[in-house]
């Protein structure tokens, strides 16, 4: 099967069929996400936060993205895979933001890119699509704009920042968006929002009605567990089963009981004995 198109995205839009978007950032995670059938993997700048150990999304380099995502594509057949442009790599400088862009589809291999932003931007994101760079829009709580914001707080509650939104949302769909992630939106205002849009909606934390949902590989798995982001729900434990695993080999070691013949190889016992005759 070939790998899925942004046709493909609005197909399934248009077909009133859910889309699913789940992050991966290496070989594991992205052969996980599909052979579960994921149509969008994001290699999204989360991955400062879950791989690399930060707080926040801002330290995320181009480099890093094209480095993770150059696996997954590498790894993958089928899914649409979207390269996040990290902090400062999207701006309004359009012809930047061209080349940054440029580098995630040649070094890595992404079908499009994914930036924050929502009308500030839109002009930006005309002229990657005018270039053949298909545009995923992102507005609602923008994580790189989170200093901005003072926190990781619910955006668009009050008639003012709702109808912002509103103009964001319409605004990446004019500048040629193929579709946007909703994020921290109130479920009433991302309906709001899908039902007006041609283009799907993508929610993370924006409730049922958006068109696909995007979670983080790391929550739904609860292997990053400095926090739980209210809008993400826990599938398993692995992280919990990987820790009581590898408590056991720790044990298993300093008690003797690993490795066992079974783990080990075996050798003609006359060739030990003449070693041992030989020193
Ligand atoms: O970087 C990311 O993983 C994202 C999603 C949370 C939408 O932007």
């Amino acid at each position: 099967m070939p790998r899925l198109t942004i046709r493909d995205v609005q197909k399934m839009k248009d077909n009133g069929e859910r889309i699913t978007m789940l992050t991966a950032y290496d070989a594991m995670s992205a052969r996980i996400a599909e052979a579960a059938g994921v149509p969008l993997i994001l290699v999204g700048d989360t991955l400062g936060m879950v791989v690399q150990g930060h707080e926040s999304t801002i330290p995320v380099k181009l480099e890093h993205i094209i480095y993770h995502a150059e696996i997954v594509t590498r790894v993958t057949q089928t899914p649409l895979v979207v390269g996040d442009m990290p902090f400062m790599t999207a701006t309004t400088n359009a012809e930047k933001t061209l080349e940054n862009a440029a580098r995630l589809m040649q070094e890595a291999g992404v079908s499009c890119v994914k930036l924050e932003g929502g009308a500030f931007i839109a002009p930006t994101i005309k002229a990657l699509v005018q270039a053949g760079i298909p545009v995923m829009a992102h507005i609602g709580l923008t994580p790189q704009s989170v200093q901005q914001f003072g926190g990781f707080r619910v955006q668009g509650r009050e008639f003012d920042s709702a109808l912002q939104l509103i103009h964001d949302a319409d605004a990446v769909q004019a500048a040629g968006a193929f579709a946007v992630v909703l994020e921290l939106v109130p479920a009433p205002l991302a309906k709001l929002i899908t039902e007006r849009l041609k283009i799907p909606t993508i929610g993370i934390g924006a409730g049922r009605y958006c068109d696909g949902q995007v979670q983080v590989f790391h929550d739904i798995l609860t292997l990053f567990t400095a926090f739980l982001p209210r809008h993400a729900k826990r599938y398993v434990d692995a992280g919990g089963i990987m820790q009581s695993a590898v408590n056991q080999y720790v044990q298993e070691v300093k008690s003797g009981k690993f490795p066992t013949d079974d783990h080990s190889f075996k050798m003609d016992d006359t060739i030990i004995q003449k070693l041992r005759e030989e020193l």
